[in-house]
């Protein structure tokens, strides 16, 4: 009698963890108005840009075209000859962006894309993010590598670019891509 009482409330106590685990990655991670083509699913907490995004998303859309015009600034900076100016600006972008990749970006990508990797490359919903992760993670780390070089001696000298200007402006423009390939995410996506 009592083993069969604690079976049941057992299996009631996993059936509601299951199922706030699920509200909590509805609510939280905000499901996707289009999972796929075939499957279409609304967003439990609407963000502020009337789309049928999150509020994460709306905001991380927000940060990261804040963080690309910051960017462009700092090359402003470095044009008028303030470098440490410049260098401090790009360098907060670069790991404000890191710390936004760890927990918003990477987590989304890990959940919803990953899982149905390649099967599902030929979708669009799979196929923008997935050269937008592979960009952004180029981009990251090459901005982390000029951050390195330019602001620390911890690399050795055969490990240095010489080219500084060159690999800046490359840096620049593919950050770039990458913001608008974002942007496409989020169109797609939302
Ligand atoms: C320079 C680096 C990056 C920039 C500028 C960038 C920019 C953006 C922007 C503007 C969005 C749209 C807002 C949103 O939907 O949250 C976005 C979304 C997204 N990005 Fe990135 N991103 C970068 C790196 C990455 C990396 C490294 C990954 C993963 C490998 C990634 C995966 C995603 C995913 C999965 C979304 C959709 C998130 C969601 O709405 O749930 N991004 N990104």
């Amino acid at each position: 009698m009592m083993i069969s009482a604690l079976r049941s409330s057992l299996a009631t106590k996993l059936e509601y963890l299951l199922n706030s685990k699920q509200k909590f990655r509805s609510a939280a991670r905000c499901p996707l108005r289009r999972r796929d083509s075939a499957q279409v699913r609304r967003c439990a907490v609407e963000g502020f840009l009337g789309s049928h995004a999150g509020y994460g998303s709306d905001l991380n859309l927000m940060i990261q075209i804040a963080m690309g015009v910051a960017l462009i600034f700092g090359a402003f900076l470095a044009r008028s000859k303030r470098f440490v100016a410049h260098g401090v600006c790009q360098t907060v972008v670069v790991i404000l962006n890191l710390v936004i990749i760890c927990f918003w970006m990477w987590p989304s990508f890990h959940l919803h894309v990953l899982p149905r990797l390649p099967k599902r490359l030929g979708k669009r919903f799979y196929a923008v993010a997935t050269i937008h992760g592979v960009l952004g993670i180029l981009a990251e780390i090459l901005g982390l590598y000029i951050a390195l070089v330019a602001g620390t001696r911890i690399l050795p000298e055969t490990w240095r670019f010489k080219r500084w200007k060159l690999w800046m402006r490359i840096e620049l423009a593919l950050w770039w891509i990458v913001l608008m390939m974002g942007a496409v995410t989020y169109w797609v996506w939302y």
